[in-house]
């Protein structure tokens, strides 16, 4: 069978982004036959980037609610909490001792944060902390712990599985002895949503302040937000370039004949008013009724956390095993 494994940094409130780039392929993996899932909240990366506890505690509960509100069934997926298996942190040690540093200097993840200082005129190193510079080793650690094959992501995860793999080739080249340790993960992308736009036409992201609320907030939430889209001053009855971000948001929730005659319609003079109007249906068609069940299980966090407890022991049945192959191979083996 084949092993999926994706993750979400718990550091916000998920947004239509995360739905379409993760959630959504994940969950779709998961209901087929031949597959093994793990889902799971970031949360040690979170701490990287969030010194506010309240906030941490608030996002892992809206993430957890957001997957199984979203079709995850706890049943068929190992679904839990990064915090939870202390195994990823010891593994993660384990790979930071092969991994070159030359390699995470050229980590995104950090290096965006440097060009904003470098651009303010300030220290590079600004604010950047080594959690931060070495958030990819985290990663990797989390991924090569339950040896997937496929991660499902957006395309801006890209660099940081194509970095789990240059471990993983390294960690088995060093102490494999003829023996895979690892599976090389291949990111697994919907290159059609791969990268989402917000309201700005920027990608989606919580730094950007762009994003449209997936359920928090309920329909009026995305209602303003979807309001809040930027389009240009054309007016009703004017033809629109239906090549804008409105429209890509709108595909990502369409079938083929509606994106194409919400094309056409723009084409032809439809107002952005009209066309907001249309957004908000059919992303309500398929958000509303996930949404009952996410503010039935926001109100039971201690349901939520039974699963995740189960989840974790079910994460670390497995990656104990894996685990003290590695300690052995590295010279960790105890002497009795
Ligand atoms: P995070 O929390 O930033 O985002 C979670 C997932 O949502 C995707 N995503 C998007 N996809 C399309 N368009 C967008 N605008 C958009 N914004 C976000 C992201 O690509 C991601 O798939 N480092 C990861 C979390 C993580 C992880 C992992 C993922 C930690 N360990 C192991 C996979 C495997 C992150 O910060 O994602």
């Amino acid at each position: 069978s084949t092993r999926v494994l994706t993750g979400i940094t718990t550091t916000g409130t998920p947004h239509l982004g995360n739905y379409v780039g993760a959630i959504r392929p994940a969950i779709v993996a998961s209901q087929s036959a031949n597959t093994d899932c793990f889902f799971f909240m970031a949360d040690y990366h979170a701490l990287i980037k969030c010194d506010d506890p309240a906030r941490i505690e608030r996002s892992r509960l809206e993430i957890a609610a957001t997957w199984l509100a979203a079709g995850l069934d706890p049943e068929r997926v190992t679904f839990y909490r990064q915090s939870d298996v202390p195994e990823v942190t010891e593994l993660n040690w384990l790979l930071t001792c092969v991994t070159a540093k030359g390699q995470m200097n050229r980590a995104h993840a950090y290096k965006a944060s440097t060009d904003i200082n470098e651009a303010a005129g300030e220290d590079p190193d600004a604010g950047i902390t080594m959690g931060l510079f070495c958030y990819p080793i985290l990663m990797a650690a989390d991924i090569l712990l339950f040896n997937p094959h496929k991660v499902p992501v957006g395309r801006d995860q890209i660099q940081h599985i194509e970095m789990a793999r240059d471990v993983a080739a390294r960690f088995n080249h060093l102490f494999g002895a003829g023996k895979e340790f690892f599976v090389l993960p291949e990111a697994h992308i919907e290159e059609q949503v791969a990268t989402l736009p917000g309201l700005d036409g920027r990608k989606m992201s919580k730094s950007y302040d762009n994003t449209i609320p997936l359920f928090e907030g309920g329909s009026k939430a995305l209602k303003d937000a979807i309001a809040r889209i930027v389009t240009n001053s054309l007016l009703p009855g004017e033809p629109k370039d239906p090549n804008c971000h409105l429209v890509t948001i709108y595909e990502a929730f369409a079938t083929p004949e509606q994106a194409a005659q919400f094309r056409a319609d723009l084409v032809a003079g439809l107002g952005w008013g009209d066309a907001k109007k249309q957004l908000l249906e059919l992303i309500e068609s398929h958000v509303g009724p996930m949404r009952e069940r996410y503010a039935e299980l926001m109100a039971h966090p201690e349901q939520i956390e039974e699963l995740l407890q189960i989840g974790a022991a079910k994460a670390r049945a497995i990656a104990a095993p894996l685990l003290k192959e590695v300690r052995e191979a590295v010279g960790l083996r105890r002497m009795n």
